[in-house]
């Protein structure tokens, strides 16, 4: 299949001296874009992702930082350059922990969390809870700026954030003026506002209001699911790329794609098949990084639940079906009943033999089509419900 992609005269952007290639970056997400799945990411790209981020780790807990305990801060030569989030509401903690892991770890780069809307970050005034008090936000950059440059280590500071706490409150363009005073060298924003959690759709506008404004690198993100949308936000947007999320999950493929667009190469249609392979390879990546074979399972159920949207029938079978040949369910019913059928597994060794199975059975007509996707919530993350931003001040 032939790409048919206006693609963009942007492919890169600079991150002081590192030459940033795609400008595609695998959004952290807690709980899902740990070494393992980053590695999926990697390993089904090619290797053609431009960034990738550690999980966001918490600085507050601790009365000194040790690096010992967070296991978000796990990272390989080969995912450089790599960059570390950090989160927190105290300007001294976030300064200290950046030192540390600097000085211990050399990531690429340190970036502070702005963004994270869950009632026991928000509204206790770190991640998005920092968008109603930017003074704090800007002591925080502030120091951490200052703790980077007192240890010596030649390393950019990001920040990662929301447009701002509620529609009536936008303040992304006074976020953007601190991060540029304090020495912030990329700014991500996520185009929703702290009380929308993932509901609705991102405001490209103000990402794009953002962009236009900027001395720094700014990097969209927000409901990027496909790669005709990748494109669309990086050429309409003039955003400097793209940071892509719950996209990943329902396609791991995605910075693939959108590289071999990139390169002129045909679209790869993928099948069912070759989707449902894709388990025993993260099952294979868990384990070599040390998962119980509960904490695989897990994981393959969270990512079955979001890949599995992506499957639809075959052109050929559909025009097997026109000619009054086919048989059997719809591709509705067979997505349905190849999702039922992982999820329902008892073990990671069961939701591999069934995803085996499937694929010489009820699948085999089934290609992976993610592209149909216009929503990524999924049941977990959808809403903030009225009130939870009050909860656990
Ligand atoms: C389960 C989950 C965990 C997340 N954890 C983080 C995090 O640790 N740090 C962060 O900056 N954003 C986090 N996010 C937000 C995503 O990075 C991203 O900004 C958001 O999902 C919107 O992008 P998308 O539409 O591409 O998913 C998380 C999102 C989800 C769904």
């Amino acid at each position: 299949m032939l790409n048919n992609f206006k693609i963009p005269k942007k492919t890169s952007f600079r991150l002081r001296s590192l030459d940033i290639f795609p400008n595609t970056i695998l959004s952290p997400m807690d709980g899902v874009t740990d070494a393992p799945f980053r590695r999926l990411c990697r390993v089904l790209s090619g290797d053609r992702m431009g960034l990738l981020v550690s999980e966001f780790v918490p600085t507050d807990g601790d009365a000194v930082f040790c690096l010992e305990g967070h296991k978000q801060l796990k990272f390989f030569p080969e995912e450089r350059p790599f960059g570390v989030q950090i989160f927190g509401r105290f300007p001294d903690k976030m300064a200290a922990a950046a030192r540390k892991i600097a000085e211990s770890l050399h990531p690429d780069y340190i970036e502070v969390n702005a963004g994270c809307p869950a009632p026991k970050v928000a509204g206790k005034g770190s991640g998005s809870g920092l968008l109603r008090d930017l003074p704090r936000l800007q002591e925080i950059l502030h120091d951490v700026r200052a703790a980077l440059d007192g240890c010596g280590v030649d390393m950019p500071l990001t920040l990662k954030c929301r447009i701002g706490w509620d529609s009536e409150s936008i303040n992304i363009m006074e976020t953007l003026a601190i991060a540029e005073g304090e020495g912030v060298e990329m700014l991500t924003v996520h185009g929703r506002t702290r009380l929308q959690g993932y509901n609705g759709l991102a405001d490209w506008d103000w990402i794009g209001k953002a962009a236009a404004a900027a001395k720094i690198p700014v990097i969209g993100n927000g409901d990027v699911n496909s790669v005709a949308r990748a494109f669309d936000c990086i050429e309409n947007y003039g955003v400097a790329g793209v940071a892509i999320g719950r996209g990943a999950m329902h396609n791991p493929w995605i910075f693939g794609q959108i590289a071999d667009a990139w390169e002129g190469k045909p679209a790869h249609v993928i099948t069912a098949a070759e989707a449902l392979d894709v388990f025993k390879l993260y099952y294979g990546f868990k384990i070599e990084d040390g998962s119980t074979d509960k904490g695989a399972e897990g994981r393959l159920k969270q990512l079955a639940a979001r890949l599995c949207k992506g499957f639809c029938l075959d052109e050929r079978r559909e025009a097997r079906d026109e000619r009054g040949e086919g048989q059997g369910p719809g591709a509705e019913d067979v997505a349905m009943q190849v999702r039922q059928a992982l999820l329902s597994s008892s073990c990671a060794a069961e939701l591999l033999d069934r995803a085996q199975s499937l694929k010489e059975g009820i699948a085999k007509d089934l290609v992976f089509d993610p592209d149909r996707l216009v929503n990524l919530n999924g049941a977990k993350e959808t809403e903030l419900k009225f009130g939870d931003q009050f909860k656990g001040r």
